[in-house]
């Protein structure tokens, strides 16, 4: 049974094949529409950010609105949870107003605690572990250049964070082949590896992770980075700059082994001279402004179908 009314998205491992289809689908609809139904009418959405943002808060903010819904951007700092009010009490009091909860933290865990504490569904908008919103719009981006998911082979070159996390069980759910290149010690979430090994068993995707850009990007239809530095990792950018450069830099003479006609995609913000070279994202080869604009239909399709 697909239902997502009333859902929590805390990662990409609740939600089934079927359902990434049918936000996909919704979000694919609603892209084509000038005016949007207004399903939101009379629905107020917090949006709460620990940590800063452009495309995640203007594309649920937006979202929001062209749905005919009301958004709040909460700043974690500017609420009482920066002077030490707990998650569940804060969520316990927004859910008496409020009728969905999107959050940016640092630590998953407190989504988990806002999940647990409020009746209204809860939506990731990234944590530590997980960002699988950017992911719903990565899939969407593949869809429309390469008009399918199933059998497509993609590569990830660099940090095994957040984002490589939701992609590795996005793409393992819905059959596109991933493989992963990251430097030993750098490698994406064990619990993540293992819940997208699982659903690779279902659909027949292939998962591995390796040490070698080059054998990663191999053949592949999309290659995918990230910053070499994530939010709250800003201590570590001397070692990890020479830990990830020049190897796992996404250059021309990478692109080069992957599948002409293949794309680049970044889930933004980029880092030019760093995780990518500007010649590669600014180049013919490059999806990243249609990923970033998906960020939006993406936003509408799921606040379409959650609420
Ligand atoms: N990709 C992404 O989540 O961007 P922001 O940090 O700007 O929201
Ligand atoms: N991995 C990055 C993603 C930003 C959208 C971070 O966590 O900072």
């Amino acid at each position: 049974m697909v239902g997502l009314k009333g859902r929590d998205i805390l990662s990409l491992v609740e939600l089934s094949p079927r359902e990434i289809d049918l936000i996909l689908r919704r979000a694919s609809i609603l892209s084509r529409r000038k005016r949007v139904p207004q399903e939101l009418r009379g629905k107020t959405v917090a949006l709460i950010f620990q940590k800063p943002s452009t495309r995640t808060r203007v594309s649920f903010e937006t979202a929001v609105a062209q749905l005919g819904g009301h958004p709040i951007y909460l700043s974690w700092n500017e609420m009482q949870l920066g002077r030490g009010e707990t998650i569940s009490d804060t969520a316990k009091v927004l859910d008496r107003y409020v009728d969905a909860i999107m959050a940016r933290v640092y630590l998953h865990e407190d989504l988990v605690s806002l999940s647990e504490n409020a009746e209204a569904p809860v939506v990731n908008g990234l944590s530590d572990k997980h960002h699988p919103c950017q992911i719903l719009a990565d899939l969407l981006t593949l869809i429309q250049y390469k008009k399918r998911l199933k059998g497509l082979k993609l590569a990830y070159v660099g940090d095994g964070n957040n984002v490589c996390n939701s992609l590795l069980i996005g793409c393992a759910k819905t059959g596109v082949d991933i493989g992963v290149a990251r430097p030993l010690g750098y490698g994406p979430d064990p619990e993540a590896v293992k819940q997208a090994e699982e659903a690779a068993e279902m659909s027949g995707a292939s998962i591995s992770i390796m040490e070698d850009p080059e054998e990663a990007v191999k053949a592949a239809d999309a290659i995918y980075t990230d910053t070499f530095v994530s939010m709250g990792m800003e201590k570590d950018r001397a070692t990890r700059l020479s830990t990830f450069i020049p190897k796992y830099q996404v250059n021309r003479e990478l692109l080069a082994h992957a599948k002409p006609g293949a794309i680049f995609l970044h889930c933004l913000p980029a880092h030019r001279g760093e995780e990518v070279t500007e010649d590669v994202i600014d180049g013919p080869q490059s999806a990243v402004w249609d990923e970033a604009e998906n960020r939006l239909h993406t936003a509408r399709g799921l606040f379409s179908l959650i609420l």
